[in-house]
């Protein structure tokens, strides 16, 4: 009845070795979930990042709750608005002014449209992911059913390459609306490239965008404006505001952020009141920064782990870790790279942890949910040694691409 299976490309069975991985999970406590078997694992992808307290956390069920008795949704605006608005403001450095969305890709798209109001452009420069509308999605390999006329107002520029990013906006002088990327993901970044982005955007007449869908209120209780020390024209946020309840935002100076007096962004669950109160809750727990220096900790040992393990093995032709320490990623290279993340997936879940390239640490994982992902980490690097064909090892069909390589 559901095609693809499910809503979410990245939790539908193409992303899991079948026979290997659980299907439906049914309940999560703290970092770890549990199948509708009843067999239990510790969780990495986290839900794809938005779950930085936990599953079932008490302080942001307690808020939900609590609202829950009082209504959801309303016909007039909320307190809870400004309540939320305020945190932000005080928490994000340089943002004067928010709006809520319900989703990362919300956020993102109102984004583009208020800097082609500001700007009167067209264009946009991207740097990785930012969701599925047609702006974004257009540029990428699915881009089936996204007009010709759209995806052509849309180009990558290479991250951590402002010679190349200058190179775009120089080819498309007075067109380019807005620069907008990931502050950080498998790559971080090189000293100076995310001051020389605003920078450069804004020499050319172009607004820049953080899309901190992932790094917000993660790599630090003010995102990667905070950890990077650098102040775009806007910030996207979105996951981790909610640990897990739908909600995102867009933050800026005011004097970008005012185009949404006018610039049409706008739904009946914008002001939904249980995300909102599980949000204030989120951002009350993470704004003196002790739980996300945890994390940073945490986070430190699996991703040095990783590397260690990877070292150890000789495995750098095929797998590689990267990233900031509150989410590594693990990447695979070489014609069987989907054959060897299959692998390495197989063996995490065979060490009791779920396992999807992304290694999301919330504030409610151990030093032993860590160590056992190590281990198995471990075990599969061992059977990639010298390059060994690892097709055989699989109980289960691969994993498929998200993306492929244009
Ligand atoms: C960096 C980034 N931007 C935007 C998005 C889109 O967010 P959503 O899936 O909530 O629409 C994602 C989702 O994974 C993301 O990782």
């Amino acid at each position: 009845m559901i095609p693809l299976g499910t809503q979410t490309l990245s939790k539908s069975p193409t992303q899991f070795v079948q026979g290997v991985a659980p299907i439906y999970l049914e309940r999560g406590r703290g970092a770890h979930v549990w199948d509708v078997d009843g067999n239990e694992y510790i969780d990495f992808p986290m839900a794809l990042g938005p779950v930085i307290l936990g599953y079932a956390d008490s302080r942001v069920d307690g808020a939900i709750t609590r609202q829950l008795a009082n209504g959801i949704t309303f016909s007039l605006m909320h307190p809870l608005e400004v309540e939320v608005a305020e945190r932000i403001v005080s928490m994000c450095p340089g943002v004067e002014a928010v709006r809520f969305g319900k989703s990362g890709s919300d956020a993102l798209s109102a984004a583009v449209r208020a800097a082609r109001a500001f700007t009167g452009r067209d264009h946009v420069l991207v740097a990785g992911y930012h969701g599925w509308h047609d702006w974004y999605v257009g540029s990428t390999t699915r881009h089936r059913g996204v007009p010709p006329s759209v995806r052509a107002l849309t180009e990558t520029f290479v991250y951590n390459d402002l010679a190349d990013l200058d190179k775009r906006l120089t080819a498309h002088a007075g067109e380019v609306a807005a620069v907008i990327l990931e502050p950080s993901g498998l790559e971080t970044p090189n000293d100076g490239f995310l001051q020389g982005v605003v920078d450069l955007a804004c020499e050319h007449g172009a607004l820049s965008v953080f899309d901190e869908v992932i790094t917000g209120f993660r790599l630090a209780p003010g995102g990667a404006r905070e950890r990077y020390n650098v102040i775009p024209d806007m910030s996207c946020y979105g996951k981790a505001l909610g640990n897990g309840m739908p909600i995102s935002a867009i933050g800026g100076a005011w004097k970008v952020m005012r185009e949404f007096e006018d610039v049409f962004f706008s739904g009946t669950h914008g002001g939904e009141t249980l995300s909102l109160a599980a949000a204030k809750a989120v951002l009350d727990a993470l704004r003196d920064g002790s739980v996300l220096t945890r994390i940073e900790v945490l986070g430190r040992q699996m991703l040095d782990g990783i590397h260690a393990h990877i070292d150890d093995h000789g495995v750098g032709a095929r797998v590689r870790v990267g990233g900031e320490p509150h989410r590594a990623v693990v990447a695979f290279s070489g014609d069987d790279s989907l054959i060897v993340k299959s692998w390495v997936q197989q063996c995490l879940i065979d060490g009791g942890a779920l396992f999807n390239g992304s290694m999301f640490i919330s504030a409610s994982h151990s030093d032993e949910d860590v160590a056992r992902a190590l281990a198995a980490f471990d075990v599969a690097f061992t059977a990639l040694e010298d390059g060994r064909d690892v097709r055989g090892l699989l109980r289960g069909e691969p994993v498929q691409d998200v993306f492929r390589s244009p």
